[in-house]
C-alpha cells in the first residue's frame, strides 16, 4: 500500500478511506495576550504540519514508522470554536460550541479542547508512535495536553460498511459527492475546503441492547441488522422512506426509530458525513465515538435535539463527552495548516 498525501487542498483525514483505527488529542493554548497566544498558535500549526507530513510520508524519519506507507497515516487539524473567538481567528462564522442536549453527562475533562488532531491509520501501533510524536511536537511549541481516546473498527472489506457494536451497518446514508459539496464543505471563499467535525462520545449498553429480540432492535434504528436494509426496502442502499405505511396505518419505520428522527428529509436534505469509531475503555465503558463532517454544526444541533426528545435507542445511550473543531482546509506541499486563519 502506497502512503496516503498529507498535502492537498484538503485534509486526507476527512477525504481519505476510513482507515481502521483512530486516535484523538485535543490540546489547549496557554491564555497570555491574544498578540501572544496567536504567536504560540502559528507556532504549533507549523510544528503539527511539519510532524504529521513526516510521519505520513514514504520516508518517515522515525525507525519505528520505517516502511510507513503500509500504516497509511491519514490526520486532520482543527481549531476549537473558544479559541477561534478568544483570537478572532478567520474561521466560518457558523463555527459555535454546542448547545446541552437533554440526556447529556458530559464530561469536562474528555470534552472540548483549542486544538483537536484526529489520526486515522491501518494499525494501532501506527497510531501510538505518531501520538508520541505529535504530543511532543506540540509541547514544545507550547500546547498543553487536555484528553486524548483511541478508537476502532472491525476489519471490513473495502466499499463495505463497518459494523458498531450494537451490531448495525454504520455509515451507511452517507452524503455523496454532489451533497458533501454542498453540506459537509465550507461556503464559497477561503473555507471552500474546510469542514466542522463533531465528536461526542457516547456509552452504549451493549448487552441491554442484545438482550432485545432481533425484531424489537430493528424496529429501534429503523433498518436491519442483518444486511443493514431500512425496514422499507430491501437493500443496504435503498433510502428509507420515512412515509411508507404497514396496511394498518402504522408508519413501516416507527416514529421514534433512530433513522426516522435522523431522517435528512426533516432539514430540508442537510447531510453530514459520519464517520464514526467505536472504543473500548473497560467493562462498563464502551460505545461510539460519533464522528462527524458537516459545514453548519446547527445541523448536528437540529438532528440531536430530535434524537435526545425521543430517540428509540435512548435507553442504551449516554453521551459522555462532547468537542466541535473547525478542520483546516489541506496544506500546500510548500505551506502550513492554518493559513487561513490570519486576518
Ligand atoms: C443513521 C447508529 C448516534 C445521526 C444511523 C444508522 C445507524 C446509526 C445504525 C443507520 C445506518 C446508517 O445510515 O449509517 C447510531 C448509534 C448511535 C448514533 C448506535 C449512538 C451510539 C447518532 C447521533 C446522530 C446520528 C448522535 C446525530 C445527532 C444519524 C444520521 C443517520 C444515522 C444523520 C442517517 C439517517 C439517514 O440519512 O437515513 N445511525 N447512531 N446518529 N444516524 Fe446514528
Amino acid at each position: 500500500d502506497a502512503a496516503i498525501p498529507f498535502h492537498g487542498a484538503r485534509q486526507a483525514g476527512v477525504t481519505a478511506f476510513q482507515q481502521p483505527a483512530t486516535h484523538l488529542l485535543s490540546f489547549d493554548l496557554p491564555r497570555t495576550s491574544a498578540a501572544a497566544d496567536r504567536k504560540t498558535l502559528r507556532g504549533v500549526l507549523a510544528a503539527l504540519t511539519r510532524t504529521l507530513a513526516t510521519a505520513a510520508s514514504d520516508a518517515p524519519r522515525d525507525p519505528r514508522l520505517q516502511g510507513g506507507g503500509a500504516t497509511r497515516l491519514t490526520s486532520l487539524v482543527g481549531i476549537g470554536p473558544a479559541l477561534a473567538a478568544r483570537l478572532r481567528l478567520d474561521v466560518p462564522a457558523v463555527l459555535a460550541p454546542l448547545p446541552s442536549f437533554p440526556g447529556d453527562r458530559l464530561d469536562p475533562r474528555r470534552s472540548d479542547g483549542d486544538l483537536l488532531v484526529q489520526l486515522c491509520a491501518a494499525d494501532r501501533w501506527t497510531l501510538t508512535v505518531v501520538a508520541e510524536l505529535v504530543a511532543a511536537a506540540a509541547h514544545a511549541a507550547g500546547a498543553a495536553p487536555r484528553w486524548t481516546q483511541s478508537g476502532f473498527l472491525p476489519h471490513t472489506a473495502p466499499g463495505t460498511t463497518p459494523r458498531n457494536l450494537f451490531g448495525s451497518k454504520d455509515g451507511t446514508a452517507n452524503p455523496d459527492r454532489t451533497a458533501a459539496e454542498r453540506w459537509v464543505w465550507g461556503p464559497a471563499g477561503a473555507h471552500r475546503h474546510g469542514t466542522v467535525l463533531v465528536y461526542r462520545r457516547i456509552r452504549m449498553d451493549v448487552a441491554g441492547f442484545a438482550a432485545l429480540p432481533e425484531g424489537r432492535r430493528d424496529l429501534v434504528m429503523g433498518r436491519r441488522a442483518r444486511d443493514g436494509a431500512p425496514l422499507s426496502g430491501t437493500a443496504e442502499h435503498d433510502e428509507p422512506d420515512i412515509y411508507a405505511k404497514n396496511p394498518d396505518g402504522s408508519y413501516v419505520i416507527p416514529a421514534t426509530a433512530h433513522v426516522r428522527l435522523a431522517s435528512p428529509r426533516f432539514d430540508g436534505g442537510a447531510r453530514m458525513l459520519r464517520r464514526s469509531y467505536s472504543y473500548d475503555d473497560g467493562p462498563t465503558d464502551r460505545g461510539l465515538l460519533f464522528c462527524a463532517f458537516m459545514r453548519d454544526p446547527a445541523q448536528f444541533t437540529r438532528v440531536q435535539n430530535r434524537l435526545a426528545a425521543r430517540d428509540a435507542l435512548n435507553p442504551f445511550l449516554q453521551h459522555r463527552a462532547s468537542a466541535v473543531a473547525y478542520v483546516l482546509p489541506g496544506a500546500a506541499p510548500d505551506g502550513t495548516l492554518g493559513e487561513q486563519l490570519w486576518t
